[in-house]
């Protein structure tokens, strides 16, 4: 059940009468520590989103009635929240005590497995490199946390193959030796297409060296049965379940490729963080709690000020993956037109996720932040601590997150209109303790969390993805077009295109 039409517009009422960031700040002496939440090592200041205590007390008021802790609670005690997949929603139970449900108990013994062969990979010497071979939630999550805990990476050299695109395959090889790789299939239905194909790419190039190619391979799926058929050893096959949607499985053994370069302890590290955010976002009041509030101000930017767009802009070099991770979780979940019940919605859904990472953004897309016509919120995240030994670098790193904070919330008056900053641009900055395993998992479990509750005010569901089933039938009838050489009549508007192409590709042979 979404927010209702009339509260909806009750609420859109109230953000339209908004005054400007700055008075608002003027008008609340107490405005930073209401908008700031500590949870799990993050601190949180959405102080500078366009929000004033009154419509936060609504927005309150609006959990409290679509019962979002409830939800919670539901989700993680195995109700099928999931109804258009008639699914469960249970990554929490990934990361709960291995006896504390029944689904603990099938995830501990498939993360033991998995940790045992890890640390046995790490211990090889016949081993240097690991390769992940998956797509989407089979990928993105993994390679997030590979990137983020690069400090803490001590283990043999990790690299993701996830497109069909030669080209990634080609990079990721570059340099290794074949018969000292091992691979790494992850994927949830064991069927997706790019995959299989970089799979069997990856079976040749393995066994042309004369290695036993079997040695070099395992699998991270819920289909084992399919990755058995395929050849992987069931030894080196490790299972998460349907109960596991794709983009929410990194804490699934989809992390094995993060357990062999961090090792085993740092990934259930990992998994202690995702865990407290767990129970904090199912216990904490709605006021103090993380992910909720988030969520609101993600809904509040999207759905009542329907701003279209938001940036996500890690100043952390190593998260730069985060805005490529929180385009599949955010939008893969939420980017629906329609609620649970099929019918059509008449407000804005998901935001289009996009960003990079500051500095870099500041000198290329920035310029637009400030002085654009469209108003994108940007989500800054960073860490108190520096990992490394520039101390200098990292002051620097923060300084600038805090000014670009300033300056698009606070704007500045110029008589040269060239020069004026009209600022009232909603920010908000998360900043990490540290950037280690256990924060990093509270994080992605943050933003886990934070994107079930936007689909739960939207009333979209979040757990399914109908909308990538149509590109992909339609790739396998191009697929046997270009396989056959003839264009198929029913592509109505590519059909020119393919049969040019086709001639094309005749000319060359
Ligand atoms: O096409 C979308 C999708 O199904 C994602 O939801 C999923 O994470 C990705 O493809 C990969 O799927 P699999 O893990 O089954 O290979």
């Amino acid at each position: 059940m979404a927010v209702k039409a009339n509260e909806l517009q009750n609420l859109r009422v109230q953000s339209e009468n908004l005054r400007s960031i700055t008075e608002l700040f003027a008008a609340d002496s107490a405005r930073a520590s209401r908008f700031t939440v500590d949870a799990c090592g993050i601190h949180a200041d959405f102080s500078r989103q366009l929000i004033s205590s009154s419509l936060l007390d609504s927005l309150l008021v609006a959990v409290a009635s679509h019962q979002i802790h409830d939800r919670f609670a539901s989700m993680m005690s195995g109700e099928v929240i999931n109804t258009t997949e008639n699914r469960r929603v249970l990554h929490t139970a990934l990361r709960a005590n291995a006896d504390a449900n029944e689904w603990s108990v099938l995830a501990s013994v498939q993360h033991q497995r998995a940790a045992a062969f890890a640390e046995s990979i790490r211990a090889s010497a016949d081993i240097d490199a690991v390769i992940n071979i998956g797509i989407g939630g089979s990928d993105l999550g993994p390679e997030l946390a590979v990137g983020g805990l690069r400090r803490f990476h001590d283990g043999p050299v990790v690299r993701f193959i996830s497109n069909i695109d030669a080209a990634d395959f080609d990079a990721a090889i570059e340099g290794l030796n074949p018969a000292r790789t091992l691979f790494v299939v992850s994927s949830k239905t064991f069927t997706t297409l790019e995959t299989m194909h970089n799979a069997e790419r990856a079976r040749a190039w393995v066994s042309a060296s004369g290695v036993d190619w079997v040695s070099r391979f395992a699998a991270a799926t819920a289909s084992p049965r399919d990755a058995i058929a395929w050849g992987i050893s069931a030894e080196q096959t490790f299972e998460f379940f349907d109960w596991v949607g794709g983009r929410f499985s990194l804490s699934s053994v989809i992390g094995l490729p993060v357990m062999c370069a961090i090792g085993a302890e740092n990934f259930k590290e990992m998994l202690r963080g995702m865990h407290d955010m767990d129970l904090h976002a199912l216990q904490a009041p709605t006021a103090e709690n993380l992910p909720m509030m988030h969520a609101l101000t993600w809904f509040v930017n999207a759905v009542l000020l329907q701003l279209p767009t938001v940036a996500v802009v890690p100043y952390s070099h190593d998260l730069a993956r985060l805005p490529a991770f929180l385009q599949q979780l955010v939008m893969e979940s939420n980017g629906k037109g329609v609620s649970n019940d099929g019918s059509a919605l008449t407000h804005g859904t998901s935001p289009v996720v996009w960003g990079e990472p500051g500095t870099n953004g500041q000198h290329a897309f920035f310029q637009m932040l400030h002085q654009g016509t469209q108003v994108v919120p940007v989500e800054f995240i960073s860490s108190v601590e520096p990992l490394g030994d520039d101390v200098v670098a990292h002051d620097l790193l923060i300084a600038n997150m805090i000014a670009q904070a300033e300056a698009l919330a606070g704007g500045s008056v110029a008589h040269d209109p060239q020069r004026g900053f009209p600022g009232n641009r909603p920010n908000t900055i998360l900043m990490l303790d540290r950037l280690d395993p256990y924060s990093l998992g509270a994080l992605i479990a943050m933003y886990e969390h934070s994107t079930a509750v936007q689909g739960w005010l939207m009333g979209v569901n979040s757990f399914d993805q109908f909308g990538v089933d149509l590109g992909k039938s339609m790739a396998q009838i191009a697929v046997n077009a270009i396989e056959k050489g003839v264009a198929d009549s029913s592509q109505t508007m590519t059909h020119p295109l393919m049969e040019w192409f086709l001639q094309k590709r005749r000319n060359k042979s």
